[in-house]
């Protein structure tokens, strides 16, 4: 028998197979503390793939594109499901597009980016490890430099 270690919802989004540290860094992008209907959060459970994953339940809510986006630049190997009516209606795994626009701050105190209103662009020249390109000053950003808008 199959048994869920967080239980099922009805509708809504389910974000699965995230690093089990990233966990509640992607319960920021989700920004869950806002949202009013059912939200579960399952950290350190086992994983077939990871050893540890995270779990995020969302009722309700659709996840939207620019989320996605953010939540493969934290946890890329997540999986996120829809689920109407207790059934998983769409299976997708996050993935880290060519370009990220709007939703990473340039790390570079004097780039053009941070100092006029202007959206961050930022060019992927690796997704393993991560790196990022700024558009405009072209410095290299490694993970650990990622400060999400
Ligand atoms: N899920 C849920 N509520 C439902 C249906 C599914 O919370 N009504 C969750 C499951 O707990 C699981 C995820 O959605 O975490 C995907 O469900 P399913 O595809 O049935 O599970 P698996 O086959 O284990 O998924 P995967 O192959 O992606 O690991």
């Amino acid at each position: 028998m199959k048994v869920l270690d967080v239980s099922a919802i009805k509708d809504g989004s389910v974000i699965d197979h995230i690093d089990s540290k990233s966990t509640l860094k992607v319960a920021d992008i989700l920004n869950i503390q806002n949202e009013e209907q059912v939200v579960l959060v399952g950290m350190n459970l086992t994983s077939k793939f990871l050893g540890k994953k995270g779990i995020i339940k969302i009722g309700g809510k659709i996840i939207d594109q620019k989320e996605v986006n953010k939540i493969a630049l934290i946890a890329p190997n997540a999986t996120v499901n829809i689920i109407k009516d207790y059934e998983v209606v769409k299976k997708f795994k996050v993935a880290v597009p060519e370009v990220i626009e709007g939703i990473v701050k340039c790390f570079n105190p004097n780039c053009v980016s941070n100092h006029h209103k202007i959206e961050t662009k930022l060019h992927v020249v690796s997704k393993n490890p991560i790196r990022l390109q700024c558009h405009y000053c072209e410095r290299i950003m490694n993970s650990k430099d990622i400060v999400l808008i």
